[in-house]
């Protein structure tokens, strides 16, 4: 698509964008339109970001704001033109170029050899060269393309009408809304593929949808394909959305024109789209001649499924030859050219016995469905969140039920439904509590959140939950301090709140069954080191509602002093990056309370750290400044989170992947994909852990 050169030259434009323009708006705006493009694949197709959400952010208002002036240059295809008008209430029914089809499914060896048996029959040959690749588990649509620009995209719907939802693939940026089909003499195509969502943009999605106490989505899948219905496009646009395109139904060459060479096959099908752009499975499929070869990978496939970032449910395996697929031909149900290979179920079914109210860090009570236990995908489920009364009236389920259960790869289980023709009509309304089932204060609902909530700030279970945040490995790392021990110190009046830590009565601890000499040093050690912890790490461990990991090194780079945040306002508190009116509120009330004050004040007084020492590095000073690092493979003279914090004290930061704005790899053991690509990149300094120990004085 990109070759390395273009690569660096598009990344030097990026960066002259972003600090000047081009001269003239024509050369501006085409410049910044090629490097969003660019960034577009790198970041969809690739996963390989190369502009920060800040720079894209930059370059895309610089283009709209031009585009804006200069009207007449504005062109269908440019990035600002997949923010779409909005959509008609309905979605207008369209007919696909070519029925979309779905596929038979084999489930084990002895299904797949049986099938290739048949392909052999019905080709007439002995050998056939068979295409193995993921199968996506999202929504399917089709695409059209006319004279190199998207003009369509719909839904499957009854496999020959779909839904016209145009409007939201446009806000995919994995799909491309032009590209150079017809230089290779293609004046239409039919492209279909799936509209998928990382899993972790999924679980993260949620993450917000609970915080914000709304009930979440029930797996990646249902996501997918309920955005790509949403009637509002920039809603749509938000979710980040991804797609994977398999398969080409249809396309018609420019008269007097030769078929591009690679349209003899699937395999060099979908190499060619990728080589303009579009995201296939280019880098994931396989070739293979004989079907035990095909067996023998789906079973080693089937043990990775989880390494990848998308739900995969299965493998899909094709003949290659397309000459030969139009041979064998189709029923009116699946392609005869084509099998889907299905991994093992992740759903069962199971019993609920009953439900059991659970307490939050900030009160939020939720319910927990108790099911009999039922082994789902190598694990044994027992314990299901219900997330909240609406999700539970929603899905109807009762005590006593049936439910189907599913556990999707890394993501937490799920009740799909209950089995209600299983009914016999003993099975119980789930009732909601009114008073907390921990200190039976009266439960409150605010008006625009799904949750009760338990407001009491003494109620023990938030304290003990408050106190088990505020020691754990992402907060003050206070390990030796677990669960447990915080448990049964609370319930001996050992430990009343968070600055009690620091003044437990050892001696009555060493009277405790269990608590030798030396767990007690090592507990008091632990405890003490804790006090330099800093700043960001106390303020996560603080429980600020809304203030995760992040949100808290922004603020503790905001200060010197964490009682700074007493005379902060709302006002100020949103000119910080990323902070939104939710989280200052939330920020500024949890500052404004005197028992907060109270406890920061007893913290201090104990030693702990309530200062930011390196206040200021964020904002370019310090050694490293500018400087970027990435860690990968197993570090052995090293802890990754101590390795990530020298650096960000000596001001330099932290990536999430390897690109070309990387200038440190440091390398452990095993180090795999990461250090391939640094080396492929060739501008990043690769360096062991000794060399790094080294650079860091
Ligand atoms: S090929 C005629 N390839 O699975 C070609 N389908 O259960 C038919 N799917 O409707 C589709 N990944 O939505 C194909 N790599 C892949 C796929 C794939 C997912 C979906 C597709 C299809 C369904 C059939």
């Amino acid at each position: 698509m990109y070759t390395q050169q273009e690569e660096k030259r598009l990344y030097e434009q990026a960066r002259q964008l972003l600090n000047n323009d081009a001269g003239n708006a024509d050369d501006t705006i085409s410049q910044i339109r090629e490097v969003i493009l660019y960034a577009d694949w790198k970041y969809y197709v690739q996963s390989e970001p190369v502009l920060s959400d800040f720079e894209y952010d930059g370059l895309f208002k610089k283009l709209k704001h031009l585009e804006d002036k200069h009207p007449e240059l504005v062109t269908g295809d440019s990035p600002t033109q997949r923010v779409a008008k909005g959509l008609s209430e309905r979605f207008p029914t369209v007919s696909h170029l070519v029925p979309m089809l779905s596929l038979d499914n084999t489930y084990n060896a002895e299904d797949l050899t049986d099938w290739d048996r048949r392909c052999r029959e019905l080709a007439g040959i002995d050998e056939i060269e068979y295409c193995v690749e993921p199968k996506y588990d999202g929504a399917s649509v089709s695409l059209i393309y006319d004279h190199s620009n998207l003009a369509r995209g719909a839904t499957r719907g009854d496999g020959v009408m779909g839904e016209d939802v145009t409007a939201n693939v446009r806000q995919i940026k994995a799909i491309p809304l032009s590209a150079p089909l017809v230089k290779q003499g293609i004046t239409q195509v039919e492209i279909r593929g799936e509209i998928v969502i990382h899993k972790k943009v999924f679980e993260e999605y949620n993450r917000q949808r609970i915080a914000e106490g709304l009930s979440p989505l029930a797996n990646p899948r249902n996501a997918a394909s309920g955005t790509l219905r949403i009637l509002d496009p920039s809603e749509v646009r938000k979710r980040g959305l991804n797609a994977i395109l398999y398969h080409i139904s249809d396309y018609t060459l420019e008269p007097g024109k030769e078929r591009p060479k690679e349209l003899s096959n699937h395999y060099g099908s979908l190499q060619w789209l990728y080589n303009m752009g579009f995201p296939t499975p280019a880098r994931e499929m396989k070739v293979f001649r004989h079907i035990e070869e095909v067996i023998q990978y789906c079973s080693d496939f089937e043990e990775k499924r989880d390494d990848l970032p998308f739900e995969v449910d299965g493998l899909v395996i094709k003949v290659n030859d397309f000459a030969l697929q139009d041979k064998m031909g189709m029923t009116s149900h699946h392609p005869r050219w084509a099998v889907a290979y299905k991994f093992k179920a992740r759903q069962a079914t199971s019993k609920l016995r009953r439900v059991e109210f659970q307490v939050g860090r900030v009160g939020s009570i939720t319910p927990v469905a108790k099911i009999d236990p039922v082994p789902i995908g190598g694990v044994t489920v027992t314990s299901i969140s219900l997330f909240n009364e609406d999700v539970v009236r929603e899905k109807d389920v009762r005590i006593g039920d049936t439910v189907l259960v599913e556990r999707a790869g890394d993501v937490i289980p799920y009740i799909v439904k209950p089995l209600t023709e299983l009914r016999t009509g003993n099975e119980e309304e789930i009732k909601f509590p009114t008073n907390c089932p921990a200190c039976n204060s009266e439960l409150e609902k605010q008006q625009d959140e799904a949750a009760w909530r338990c407001i009491n700030a003494g109620c023990p279970v938030q304290v003990v939950e408050r106190m088990i945040h505020f020691a754990s490995k992402d907060a003050m790392d206070i390990r030796s301090l677990g669960n447990a021990n915080v448990q049964k110190f609370y319930e001996l009046g050992l430990l009343p709140d968070i600055p009690g830590i620091y003044s437990i009565d050892w001696e009555r601890v060493k009277q405790l069954g269990g608590f030798g000499e030396k767990s007690v040093t090592n507990l008091k050690q632990a405890i003490e080191h804790s006090k330099q912890q800093p700043l960001n790490r106390l303020i996560f461990g603080l429980g600020i509602r809304y203030v995760g990991e992040t949100t808290a090194k922004t603020l503790a780079n905001a200060v010197s002093h964490i009682t700074d945040f007493y005379e902060w306002d709302i006002e100020k508190l949103l000119t910080l990056e990323d902070i939104g009116p939710k989280v200052a509120t939330s920020v500024k009330d949890f500052f404004a309370r005197p028992e907060n004050k109270d406890m920061i004040t007893r913290l201090g007084e104990t030693g702990v750290n309530l200062v930011n020492e390196h206040k200021g590095n964020k904002q370019g000073s310090g050694e490293l400044a500018g400087k970027t690092f990435l860690f990968t493979g197993t570090l052995n003279q090293f802890k990754r989170s101590d390795a990530e914090a020298m650096v960000e004290e000596k001001g330099g930061s932290i990536l999430g992947g390897v690109s070309s704005k990387l200038n440190y790899l440091v390398v452990g053991e095993d180090a795999g994909s990461k250090l391939e690509k640094a080396k492929k990149l060739g501008t990043v300094s690769i360096l062991t852990e000794q060399e790094f120990l080294e650079l860091m004085g």
